[in-house]
């Protein structure tokens, strides 16, 4: 039932290429425009929101974290990604114009679930990201959009967020597609690649070997630090999360321009910081700025481990060890940063005698709030 491998999480990390494919299945036509049949609020409804706030916890409040990017980006119309344990409490304003997106792999996710009803209550409409088939969150939301991962027994999720992920990309591609922004090619150049980025995903996961054996030597540290800009910083705290539940230790995942703000202090003689790069292409002063960050940390002893694109040459002097992922566009690179970050976990959790599947004190389904 493991497939081969040792642990559940290895296997479905190891699915992840099908799963990126099964999500976008039957949802592109040959002509590249998206058909999210699905999900029943009309398009008429779609082009009258005008606020779009995201639900969710754990590992798939990070995906919303970078639906927020994307959103905002190709609709231009505002978003908010909040911790649904937080958003009920606060009186959030939300009326019939706002869609509330809940993302959830389980559909159980009390937290989730209380705040879809609070928003229903108020007259927001609710699309619901799910991966389970007529589970409760889906059942009482207004539209679904289902990611196609299949089941995920690990506690630590990997397949459903990069499946999370994709959907989150559909939705904010409909949306732009649909509401017509000045984005329109980039919207249709987006959805090409992200018709074709399983195969990026699959790439990285040839080339994981140096990555576990990096993860391994790590064992006997206490902390390890992550650091990313723009969409790269979902992926840093993701990477921390992950290894948080799966090899207890101190993981802290922080903006990169926050660093001066606090976090620098932290630095110390040999402290692993694993650093999320952007694209060089596109946003350029992000990624210059990141370069500035490693140099920063690295010039106070910091052994930087930096993931960043073939062909960016600009990192190579102060990665201690260079992780290289394909060339993607900005945006959709959360696919595939965010893989060496689970194979690290994984591999790190398991070399400190951790059951990966089964990490102390969690539950894969959190069913009380
Ligand atoms: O089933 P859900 O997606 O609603 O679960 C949300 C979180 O409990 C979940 O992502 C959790 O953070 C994972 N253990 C992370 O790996």
């Amino acid at each position: 039932e493991k497939g081969g491998h040792d642990y559940f999480m290895l296997k479905e990390i190891a699915e992840q290429p099908k799963a990126v494919a099964d999500t976008l299945l039957g949802r592109i036509d040959g002509a590249g425009r998206l058909h999210l049949d699905e999900v029943r609020i009309t398009p008429r409804e779609l082009r009258e929101v005008d606020k779009v706030v995201i639900v969710a916890c754990g590992t798939a409040f990070h995906a919303g974290m970078i639906a927020k990017y994307a959103i905002e980006h190709w609709t231009r119309i505002p978003c908010e990604t909040e911790l649904a344990s937080e958003f009920r409490y606060r009186d959030p304003i939300l009326d019939h114009r706002t869609l509330v997106v809940a993302i959830s792999q389980s559909g159980e996710t009390m937290d989730t679930l209380m705040a879809l009803r609070h928003a229903r209550e108020q007259g927001a409409k609710v699309l619901a990201i799910c991966n389970t088939n007529g589970s409760t969150i889906p059942r009482e939301s207004d539209a679904v959009l289902y990611t196609h991962a299949g089941p995920e027994v690990a506690v630590a999720s990997t397949k459903a967020f990069l499946t999370q992920l994709v959907a989150c990309y559909l939705v904010a591609l409909y949306l732009g597609q649909i509401c017509g922004t000045k984005w329109g090619d980039e919207i249709r150049t987006v959805i090409r690649q992200l018709s074709e980025i399983s195969g990026a995903v699959e790439r990285v996961l040839a080339t994981m070997e140096p990555v576990r054996a990096l993860a391994r030597s790590l064992a006997d540290h206490d902390t390890v630090l992550f650091l990313g800009r723009h969409v790269g910083y979902p992926v840093a705290l993701e990477g921390a999360l992950k290894l948080k539940e799966l090899a207890y230790m101190h993981a802290e995942g922080f903006a990169a321009g926050e660093l001066k703000h606090g976090p620098i202090a932290l630095i110390e003689d040999d402290l692993p910081v694993v650093v999320v790069v952007p694209s060089p292409r596109g946003r350029s002063v992000l990624h210059d700025k990141i370069v500035s960050n490693i140099q920063e940390i690295r010039a106070r002893g910091a052994r930087t481990i930096v993931i960043a694109e073939e062909g960016d040459e600009a990192v190579v002097p102060y990665a201690d060890h260079l992780i290289r992922i394909p060339v993607t566009p900005t945006l959709l690179q959360p696919l595939v940063s965010t893989v060496p970050l689970q194979v690290f976990a994984c591999e790190l959790a398991t070399a400190r005698g951790n059951d990966v599947d089964q990490p102390r004190n969690l539950a894969k389904s959190v069913t009380v709030e």
